[in-house]
């Protein structure tokens, strides 16, 4: 992979893992972080490399890019792993699967689950025979629960993965926290307390400090370092929001920080995606987001179910109705719930900011296009 010099190394906590993983304290680890908050980043720039300097064969995959041929398309990675580390029996293997993929033949090996598990077992544990250290990076893996047909091959994968733990770690990323509890966090859910639930660290100062000496190195202008962390706070901390507004920077010198921003914000909020969101939810389900936005955390309360009704034009809302609203939204992938703490949020940064700016602000100037 080419050098990129505004990545800013995550060291320490690839070593902490790494240092986990050897010492047999833990063989896996689920981080959960909300969207562009740098899980792939990690695991590809830090992990990664890391890990094949201290020996280990590692796999990336990620779940994102694979659409419903999930399972399909993740065994034919392990597949072409085992073939790279010297497994030249799975090469017959590889050729059928991609033309089950392709779509070119039935795909016997999918169409039979019970066939599906054993071929998913044989393949790690071969891998586990090779005498190497192994090291799996799965980058939303909550992908695969979205499909009730993959619970069985989920099953089959945690199974084989614990008998292996000896030599196979896991690094589990996640960005919807709905997902990652329907995999690892239920009592009913196959991961249940199969890895460590960690929250992935918020990018820190060193981060900033690392971004305006690339900046000055690059233009020969000076950048405040105070101002720019400043803005990243306001930005909650979304390492691809303040990349994004460097680099406008750089391309726009008379361009102040504030402005720069504004604008960034503003390219959100022309984000279709979002719009189709908003416009796809219904007026109950645009209240509650709103409200759980501006923090009101007694959803189901009397009060906020009055002013809710008020505000819908109708007299009364029952406890019911805000629950399947809620159950909607988390459903969809939108809001999320932290067990710990009981309360709701909005899954991606980013639709929270342009719900912030494209509806929030726009009614408190009294120009909403876009209201509830
Ligand atoms: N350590 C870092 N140094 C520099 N830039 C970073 C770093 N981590 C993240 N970024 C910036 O943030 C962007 C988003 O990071 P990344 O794609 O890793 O997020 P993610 O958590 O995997 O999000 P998604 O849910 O969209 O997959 C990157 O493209 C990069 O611009
Ligand atoms: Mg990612």
């Amino acid at each position: 992979m080419m050098n990129d010099i505004w990545h800013y190394p995550r060291h320490a906590l690839a070593k902490q893992v790494l240092g986990m993983f050897e010492s047999g304290l833990s063989s896996a680890l689920v981080f959960f972080a909300a969207r562009r908050m740098g899980k792939t980043e990690f695991l590809l720039k830090d992990m990664r490399p890391l890990a094949n300097k201290q020996g280990w064969h590692v796999l990336y995959f990620s779940f994102l890019d694979v659409g419903s041929d999930a399972k399909e398309a993740f065994t034919l990675a392990l597949i072409e792993f085992a073939i790279e580390m010297g497994e030249p029996k799975w090469e017959k293997f590889r050729k059928r699967i991609k033309g089950s993929i392709a779509g070119l033949h039935a795909g016997l090996e999918f169409r039979d689950p019970q066939q599906t598990k054993i071929t998913l077992k044989e393949i790690i544990t071969d891998l586990a025979k090779q005498n190497h250290k192994i090291l799996l990076l799965l980058d939303e893996v909550q992908i695969l629960s979205l499909d009730a047909k993959n619970k069985d091959f989920i099953a089959a994968l945690r199974t084989v993965l614990d008998i292996h733990k000896d030599i196979i770690k896991v690094i589990f990323t996640g960005s919807s926290q709905v997902g990652l509890r329907r995999m690892f966090s239920r009592a009913d859910a196959p991961f249940f307390h199969f890895g460590q639930n960690l929250p992935f660290p918020e990018l820190q100062q060193g981060f900033i400090e690392h971004l305006v000496i690339i900046f000055n190195k690059a233009t020969q202008r000076k950048l405040d370092t105070e101002k720019l962390w400043q803005v990243f706070l306001e930005m909650d901390r979304v390492p691809q929001l303040i990349r994004s507004l460097v680099e406008q920077l750089i391309l726009y010198p008379d361009l102040t920080m504030q402005q720069a921003k504004k604008q960034l914000l503003q390219s959100l909020a022309e984000d279709r995606e979002y719009v189709m969101i908003w416009e796809n939810s219904s007026i109950l389900e645009r209240l509650l987001l709103r409200a759980i936005i501006m923090r009101e955390a007694e959803l189901f309360s009397i009060d906020t179910r009055t002013a809710l009704a008020q505000q819908m034009g109708i007299d009364t809302l029952a406890v019911s109705t805000v629950q399947s609203a809620i159950r909607s939204l988390k459903r969809r992938e939108i809001i999320g719930c932290l067990p710990e703490r009981g309360i709701y949020d909005i899954d991606d940064p980013n639709f929270k900011s342009w719900i912030e700016h494209s509806v929030i602000e726009d009614e408190e100037n009294g120009s909403s296009s876009k209201s509830v």
